[in-house]
């Protein structure tokens, strides 16, 4: 049973934001954190982020991309803390988090990850010691979505602000499967929010792979798309067929989420501590 939006968006105190999904067809549960800008007065830059990834926020001199910056590692972060702690309750290492402190305490917690990218693009854990965890992130408008899973998974997230001009920007620009544009004329969704659901649908296929949209945007496009629910739905690719998508439509933004089936990820964790 998928989580509705409200749930997945729930404002929880920051130490226990991080949620864990099972989805249906995913050999291993994912852990999902959703933040947003007001939660660095929880948690300030200088808490959460460690020199390296500091640095890589002075690259962005001020303003939104700095602070998106920021909160999608904040969420990953939160999301790697708490897949650490279920690690560490199945007896794969010592735990990390057993309070739900915050603020600095949180921020020590958090440091102990650094996400950096590799030369795709791709978010790279790197920890005190391989933790044996990826991740998937994405940030837009002063907010941060990120799932963590045990590396060896092919998973990929993106969240997408509905926005007429962003979904015109895919009606001219993307060229849409037979499969897609059936879709749009049957789907009950407004047309904005099924375009931005198809291209997050799209931009998550393309995280999972690793390549990002640096390939032919045909290869990402959908095959099937069904409802399972009110503002669930769920789909196949034409061209992955080993991959299966779920999406989540809420009031003003869009969530997908790709991934290999039935893979089996790899479980080493290693002490942190
Ligand atoms: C990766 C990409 C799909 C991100 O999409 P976006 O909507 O701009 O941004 P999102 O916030 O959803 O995602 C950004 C995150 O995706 C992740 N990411 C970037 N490249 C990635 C890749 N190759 N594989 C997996 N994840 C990737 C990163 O963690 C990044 O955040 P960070 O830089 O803060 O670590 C897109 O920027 C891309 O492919 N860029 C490559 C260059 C390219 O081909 N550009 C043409 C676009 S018109």
């Amino acid at each position: 049973m998928l989580p509705q939006w409200q749930s997945l968006f729930a404002p929880r105190p920051l130490a226990a934001r991080a949620m864990r999904l099972s989805l249906p067809e995913l050999a291993a549960p994912v852990w999902f954190a959703p933040v947003g800008s007001s939660d660095l007065a929880t948690v300030s830059p200088t808490q959460l982020l460690t020199q390296a990834e500091s640095l890589r926020a002075d690259a962005f001199r001020f303003g939104q991309p700095r602070e998106n910056f920021t909160l999608g590692r904040l969420a990953g972060k939160l999301a790697l803390l708490a897949l650490f702690d279920e690690a560490s309750a199945l007896g794969r290492s010592r735990p990390l988090s057993p309070d739900e402190s915050e603020g600095e305490d949180l921020g020590q917690k958090l440091r102990l990850f650094e996400v950096m990218n590799g030369e795709n693009g791709e978010p790279v854990v790197m920890a005190p010691v391989d933790c044996g965890f990826s991740l998937s992130l994405s940030h837009v408008n002063g907010r941060g979505v990120a799932v963590a899973f045990a590396a060896g998974a092919r998973i990929g997230l993106d969240m997408e602000l509905i926005d007429p001009k962003r979904a015109e920007t895919v009606r001219k620009g993307v060229p849409l499967s037979k499969e897609e544009e059936s879709w749009l004329k049957q789907t009950a969704l407004p047309e904005a929010a099924a375009l931005l659901l198809l291209w997050a649908a799209r931009e998550a296929l393309s995280k999972a792979l690793g390549s990002g949209l640096a390939c032919k945007w045909e290869s990402l496009a959908l095959r099937e798309i069904r409802s399972t629910g009110k503002t669930h739905f769920s789909g196949n690719f034409s061209h992955h067929p080993s991959f299966h998508c779920v999406s989540w439509v809420g009031p003003d933004a869009v969530l997908s989420l790709a991934f290999g089936r039935g893979e089996r990820a790899a479980t080493s964790v290693t002490s942190l501590l």
